[in-house]
């Protein structure tokens, strides 16, 4: 398997000495699913990466977005992935952790870097800030405001310091939503915002309306809180960042064109009428969703239910939690052509677990069978990422492919040659 490199587990985040896979040599043109598949006869997931799909994403985010584009990492920091959005010309990366800044910071010498968890741990910040040259870090309450000024000073490094207060939001319509956890409420942002002004070299807002969000008009609800908040505490803000949440198309999920997004928050960002202020966004489904893909392997079928090699707690974590759906096609390189007749199936993961199921369903040829592989497309955000090593189904693989994404109006249906 020269193309294929094994590992114990997917995300590079979670080996103790991160080696960064070198780029493929750009002469070799990459191959195809089908024939990797055929060849190598996969029996651990294989994740594909379709860099060309992603660094055309990137470029059309950053054309069609009216500010800088930070990619959220969280979302897949497969090295291989960040290069293809370096390629795109993403230069700016939302990082969460150390580790997220440290993979950053060796892959990117001159990238800016922006720790926006609301919550970090002291050392974090310190490394963040002294090792790293991170500049810009977020905050929801006074007690996270004080701890970075703390222990930014402790290093001695001095440098301007970017602040950026995390306002909540009320819950919303996204699929995944995200308020509740992090965000300062209405009645506490403007004091902090206040209270954080001496200290910031530049000072913004920002707020995450959720994930995969298929209304636009959550960003005009987003910017008109944050529109209260600075009126409020009356202060000069230089950022406002809109956070993720910029949805894709999934069976059964098909969201408006992402210009109609930026034109709202366009629209709401001129609305504020903050002089010399920049926008940003923190976007990672959007960037990376349709440039990864899974291959797994049927291991049983009972009636309508197919027992694959991967699941919730591997790469599907949401096709069983939030029981997103994805577009899926059957692979079968040797003998009779797969049915043209098309049934929804169920999938149920490799572990002992009952909750590694995953109901679909997923519509594939109707003599689906062990031994198939079947690719799942729209997997390159929190697919590979949310991978766990539990009951030991922690192998697969990494390929860099050339295929076009998996569009759900693809047929399901595909068979090579033997
Ligand atoms: C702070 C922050 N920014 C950006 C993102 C990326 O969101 P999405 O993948 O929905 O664009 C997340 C996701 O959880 C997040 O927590």
């Amino acid at each position: 398997m020269n193309l294929l490199r094994a590992r114990s587990a997917v995300s590079p985040l979670r080996r103790r000495f991160p080696a960064i896979p070198a780029p493929l040599p750009a002469e070799r043109p990459l191959p195809a699913v089908a024939d990797l598949v055929a060849r190598e006869r996969p029996e651990e997931p294989m994740h594909c990466l379709r860099p060309a799909a992603v660094t055309t994403a990137a470029r059309t985010f950053i054309e069609g977005f009216p500010g800088a584009v930070l990619y959220a990492v969280k979302c897949n920091p497969e090295p291989p992935m960040l290069r293809a959005l370096a390629a795109g010309g993403i230069s700016h990366f939302d990082c969460a952790s150390k580790s997220e800044i440290a993979l950053a910071r060796q892959m990117f010498p001159s990238a800016e870097i922006h720790f926006m968890h609301p919550v970090k741990a002291r050392g974090a910040i310190r490394e963040a800030w002294a090792r790293h040259g991170v500049r810009d870090f977020a905050f929801d309450s006074a007690a996270e405001l004080a701890k970075i000024r703390a222990e930014t000073a402790a290093t001695g490094v001095s440098a301007p310091l970017g602040l950026i207060l995390r306002i909540a939001l009320p819950k919303g319509r996204a699929a995944l939503d995200l308020s509740g956890k992090f965000g300062a409420p209405p009645a506490e942002a403007s004091a902090l915002l206040r209270a954080a002004r001496p200290h910031a070299a530049r000072l913004g807002i920002s707020f995450h309306v959720g994930s995969q969000c298929l209304d636009p008009m959550a960003w005009r609800s987003a910017l008109a809180v944050a529109a209260a908040v600075i009126a409020t505490a009356s202060v000069a803000v230089e950022i406002i960042d809109v956070g993720g949440g910029f949805p894709v198309s999934y069976p059964g999920m098909e969201p408006p064109p992402l210009g109609a997004y930026f034109a709202e928050i366009e629209t709401g960002f001129e609305r504020l009428g903050l002089p010399g202020a920049c926008l940003w966004a923190e976007p990672g489904r959007a960037l990376v969703a349709a440039g990864g893909s899974v291959v797994v392997q049927i291991q049983h079928r009972r009636g309508g239910a197919l027992y694959i090699n991967d699941g919730t707690f591997g790469s599907l974590a949401d096709a069983g939690s939030l029981g997103f759906r994805y577009p899926v096609r059957l692979i079968r390189p040797q003998g009779a052509p797969p049915s043209a007749e098309e049934i929804g199936f169920t999938f149920f993961g490799p572990t002992c677990d009952s909750a590694d199921t995953m109901a679909g369903p997923f519509f594939l040829p109707a003599d689906a069978a062990e031994g198939d592989w079947v690719e799942i497309g729209q997997l390159g955000a929190y697919g590979s990422a949310l991978r766990t090593g539990f009951n030991g189904f922690d192998r697969a693989h990494l390929v860099e492919v050339g295929d076009a994404p998996l569009s759900e109006r693809r047929p399901a249906a595909a068979r090579l040659a033997a």
